[in-house]
């Protein structure tokens, strides 16, 4: 991750006509999708000045639990500490720059592979052989430490920025957290630790909208439930562009609807919920990386994470209350519920992997958003203020050169 600001290598202006104040937009140019360049730009203007989620508190619950992520060229650890924080740690050694750990575990110290220098749960050098045995001049274990990326957990999420000065997480998320409070997200879990794939296609096309499940999920969500179009609510509360939160909710034609073969929850309602929440879908994009999905009997949660300009990294987990999870019924419905829906999933893969393709051609262009895509314009309209912003920041720290120049 660069610290150096990046001007925007698409002409600033050029991201008037995909900024909705009203009037017609347009989607965002095709090398937003493919370039290196704007990935670089990109890196420093929305992930390296924002909160984004890591994954879950419930995935690491005993002291030394851990697993590894990667954001951009950024290998990093999640890792619970003997005190019961959740530390979020650079992985990459501070000797000579080999991963410490891969995959997920449970360990007391964090130890390098290479040459076996360990470091706590808190990532502080503990020894480094050669040195801290030898009494080494000048060397102090002390002094050396795993990077610490500042770490905030909501309600069971675990969020971290690289943006020091950036206002705390619940300044974000705490008026949202109200809004679902009756879905205890902090409460819920999923059957299994999330697991994240790695996809062909930029991070953006991850984002979320509606106006394709009329058409795309036709005969696979269509069968099931009713087609979005006649049911979306994009006005809904949970809205904040500002605060990076995009939502909409589908109004269900009944209690307890859902996409499923019976066309109602194949698990238990959560007995927290208002009748008005168990008669919809509430989905609600925290930008830029998550997505949660508020159902009558559970919340999903997608989440992505950028690994080049033209790959990422993709996870999905279902999340219950722990009664739901001890049924004995739970894996059989779990099982029939997936298999519902593995359908729609095939075709989101599809056709996220076609907007790639078709983002790489000479001819892609910027076409015409709808109505109907009043989602994909608020993100929209969230990224380019960050673009902007991060144009502004290089654009300021180039001024005084620039006027030393003139003088
Ligand atoms: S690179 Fe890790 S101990 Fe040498
Ligand atoms: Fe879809």
């Amino acid at each position: 991750m660069s610290i150096n600001n990046i001007k925007s290598p698409i002409p600033i202006h050029e991201f008037d006509a995909s900024y909705a104040t009203g009037g017609p937009v347009v989607s965002l140019p095709a090398e937003c999708f493919t370039s290196e360049e704007f990935y670089r730009f990109e890196m420093n203007a929305v992930w390296g000045h924002e909160w984004f989620c890591v994954g879950r508190a419930s995935d690491i619950p005993k002291a030394g639990d851990y697993y590894t992520i990667q954001v951009g060229d950024d290998p990093l650890i999640v890792i619970r500490d003997r005190s019961g924080s959740v530390n979020v740690l650079s992985n990459v050694c501070q000797h000579r720059g080999m991963l410490i750990v891969e995959g997920r575990g449970n360990t007391r110290r964090l130890r390098c592979p290479l040459h076996a220098w360990v470091y706590s749960t808190g990532g502080e050098l503990i020894s480094a052989p050669g040195l801290s045995d030898k009494e080494e001049e000048s060397f102090n274990v002390k002094d050396v430490c795993l990077p610490k990326i500042r770490t905030e957990v909501w309600e069971g999420f675990i969020f971290i920025t690289y943006d020091e000065e950036l206002a705390p997480l619940s300044e974000r998320l705490g008026h949202l957290g109200e809004q679902l409070k009756n879905y205890r997200m902090a409460e819920l879990r999923g059957p299994e630790p999330l697991t994240m794939e790695k996809m062909e296609w930029n991070w953006k096309i991850f984002n979320d909208e509606c106006y394709h499940c009329s058409y795309l999920h036709a005969n696979s969500w269509g069968g099931m439930y009713p087609l979005p179009q006649c049911n979306v609510d994009e006005s809904v509360k949970f809205n904040d562009v500002d605060r990076g939160l995009v939502s909409y909710n589908l109004i269900s034609p009944h209690l307890d609807a859902a996409p499923t073969h019976t066309g109602s929850i194949l698990q238990p309602a959560m007995t927290t919920l208002t009748d008005e929440e168990r008669s919809q879908l509430s989905y609600v994009t925290v930008a830029p990386n998550l997505l949660i999905v508020a159902m009558p009997d559970k919340v999903k949660y997608f989440m992505w994470l950028p690994a080049g300009p033209q790959t990422s990294w993709y996870g999905v987990s279902w999340m219950y209350p722990e009664a739901t999870l001890a049924r004995d019924d739970f894996k059989l419905n779990y099982d029939k519920e997936h298999d519902d829906l593995w359908p729609v999933m095939e075709e989101d893969l599809f056709a996220w992997n076609g907007v790639q393709q078709g983002f790489r051609s000479r001819f892609a262009t910027r076409g015409r958003l709808t109505s109907d895509e009043l989602v994909i314009q608020r993100l929209q309209n969230w990224l380019i203020d960050k673009y902007r912003a991060e144009d502004s920041r290089a654009r300021a720290a180039d001024a005084p050169d620039t006027l030393a120049r003139v003088g």
